[in-house]
């Protein structure tokens, strides 16, 4: 427990009470993180709501997972995650996003896709990895969450990435508490890729997420220097995208699928995660068998 006197949380040095103890009235944290970083830390009802969507979300894409196996075409994987949100009663993120609006429910990424694959009618093969991202709407509170999948029997290559993207994921979670640097997450990743002879990608970024699809703080996974302190109430994902070559992404002429350049395979793994008073909480666990 931190008392009165001791050093806040914040790394500024100064006594709690001095700085960001809550009952001081004079300092608000929450419209310091607005107005200094643009972050919006959620409200006690608005972490419930947000809770609700990461927790239908999670469910949607286990079911999603269990049905990727050798035949299925990434479109029918599509057409049943249109199914699981319209009979959870949320809607899928993704389709109309951005510019040019993306067309999918889901992102399917396929081997040397990074992210944003678009589902198509290539049915999946032996030695496929693939990622799949779900993001929902539940009552205008987003969740955002992906996994891997594999097909049949996979190079050691890609098992590789898979891997060591899901270890980097779930170690830079396990820094994550009041007081923790935004960066130390991107220290975590690079750690855990180098110590694999892998790669992190440095153009695509975790993001905050709740309130809307993509909020501040930018997540950067790979090394950076964002000195912002984790506060209570913030809620992000984090998604790190590993490479077994080189970090560097192209965009297809879709303008969405971003792959590898030399052609190797690409893994990533996606969680939604709360900083609360303690620690962390992430949103969006797997549901139990
Ligand atoms: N779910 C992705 C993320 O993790 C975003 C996908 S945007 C889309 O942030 F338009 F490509 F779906
Ligand atoms: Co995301
Ligand atoms: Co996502």
């Amino acid at each position: 427990m931190i008392t009165r006197n001791d050093q806040c949380w914040c790394g500024s040095g100064k006594k709690w009470k001095k700085c960001h103890y809550p009952e001081d009235g004079v300092h608000d944290l929450s419209r310091e993180y607005k107005k200094k970083y643009g972050i919006h830390l959620k409200t006690p009802q608005q972490i419930e709501k947000i809770r609700e969507a990461c927790t239908v979300t999670s469910r949607i894409l286990h079911k999603i997972c269990k049905k990727a196996v050798k035949g299925v075409t990434t479109d029918e994987l599509n057409t049943y995650a249109m199914q699981l949100h319209t009979e959870a009663s949320v809607i899928p993120a993704p389709l109309g996003y951005g510019h040019p609006p993306y067309p999918k429910a889901i992102c399917t990424s396929l081997n040397d896709v990074i992210c944003h694959g678009i589902p198509d009618n290539r049915p999946l093969q032996d030695g496929d990895i693939m990622n799949i991202d779900v993001s929902c709407i539940l009552d205008g509170y987003f969740g955002d969450t992906s996994a891997m999948i594999s097909v049949g029997d996979i190079s050691e290559e890609k098992q590789r990435v898979v891997d060591v993207s899901y270890e980097a994921l779930m170690e830079s979670i396990r820094i994550c508490k009041p007081g923790a640097r935004m960066h130390e997450i991107g220290d975590v990743i690079e750690a855990v890729a180098k110590k694999a002879g892998c790669s992190v990608v440095n153009q695509f970024v975790g993001h905050g997420v709740g309130i809307e699809f993509h909020e501040a703080p930018e997540v950067p996974h790979h090394k950076n220097r964002l000195q912002i302190p984790m506060a209570p109430g913030m809620i992000f994902t984090i998604e790190p995208m590993i490479n077994a070559g080189r970090r560097s992404a192209m965009i297809d002429d879709d303008d969405w699928t971003a792959r590898t350049v030399d052609g190797k395979p690409s893994a990533q793994w996606e969680h939604t995660v709360l900083i609360t008073e303690s620690g962390h909480e992430i949103l969006t666990l797997p549901p139990e068998e």
